[in-house]
């Protein structure tokens, strides 16, 4: 099982919405060989989000060339009939959105029973009390930094307060907070002071490197890693 223990450790999950499209297995290769925790997956249906990325059948393919965590973020609605072909494709963790479909606990208590570790995914609009009763189904919560359909856009700052407000609600909880968008050696730091342990960062992991120049990605990665510790 590739997701071993609880902690709060700092995680950096590259999301692969950044990597080239035709070589996923060597651009995840590459990521957890250069020291990526995770491997963040976001799948969008061109309906909850205004961008069409790939379904189960892409993530089943991907999953032999990871070895770790495979993280899945699930932009699309409905999302109910996709839960057991996402997890039949080898998802670790399934996060599907708050804004997505009318009964949350429902889907949440879906996730677990496929085996699958259920996230929640909160939109920059979405207040964080839209998870205070399905707090106990989940073991992250997803705070959107941007809103989701596209990599490359800025980092918005109003989103700090709610890791904060989070991070208070979840307590002694084992809950990963994971961001998500504009994520950047500048703005992580801010992110894990206010609680944040799993950054997620796709531009600013994948530009400047590729499978075959991977040094790029690991030199990133340490960037990320390290601007959190420098900020506690
Ligand atoms: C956006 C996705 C993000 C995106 C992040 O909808 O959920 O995972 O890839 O990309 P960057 O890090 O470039 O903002
Ligand atoms: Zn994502």
């Amino acid at each position: 099982m590739p997701y071993a223990a609880f902690d709060r450790r700092i995680k950096i999950a590259p999301s692969i919405l950044a990597a080239d499209f035709a070589d996923f297995g060597r651009e995840c290769r590459a990521i957890e060989a250069q020291g990526a925790d995770w491997v963040h997956v976001d799948v969008m249906d061109g309906h909850f989000v205004p961008n069409i990325t790939f379904g189960p059948q892409l993530c089943a393919a991907m999953r032999p060339h990871v070895a770790g965590v495979m993280d899945v973020h699930l932009m699309i609605a409905p999302v109910d009939p996709f839960l057991e072909p996402f997890a039949r494709a080898g998802a670790d963790i399934l996060t599907i959105h708050a804004e997505a479909g009318p009964h949350l606990d429902r889907s949440l208590q879906a996730i677990r029973a496929l085996g699958v570790k259920p996230g929640v995914s909160l939109t920059p609009s979405t207040p964080p009390e839209a998870v205070e009763y399905v707090l106990d189904r989940v073991d992250l919560v997803l705070v959107m930094t941007v809103n989701p359909g596209f990599g490359g856009q800025s980092f918005i700052d109003s989103q700090l307060p709610k890791i904060a407000r989070l991070r208070e609600m979840i307590g002694e909880r084992e809950i990963h907070i994971q961001v998500d968008g504009g994520v950047t050696p500048e703005t992580a730091g801010n992110c894990a002071a206010m609680g944040a342990d799993v950054l997620v960062a796709g531009s600013a992991v994948f530009k400047g490197g590729s499978p075959a120049d991977a040094a790029a990605y690991g030199t990133s990665i340490r960037a990320l890693r390290a601007a959190p510790e420098a900020a506690l």
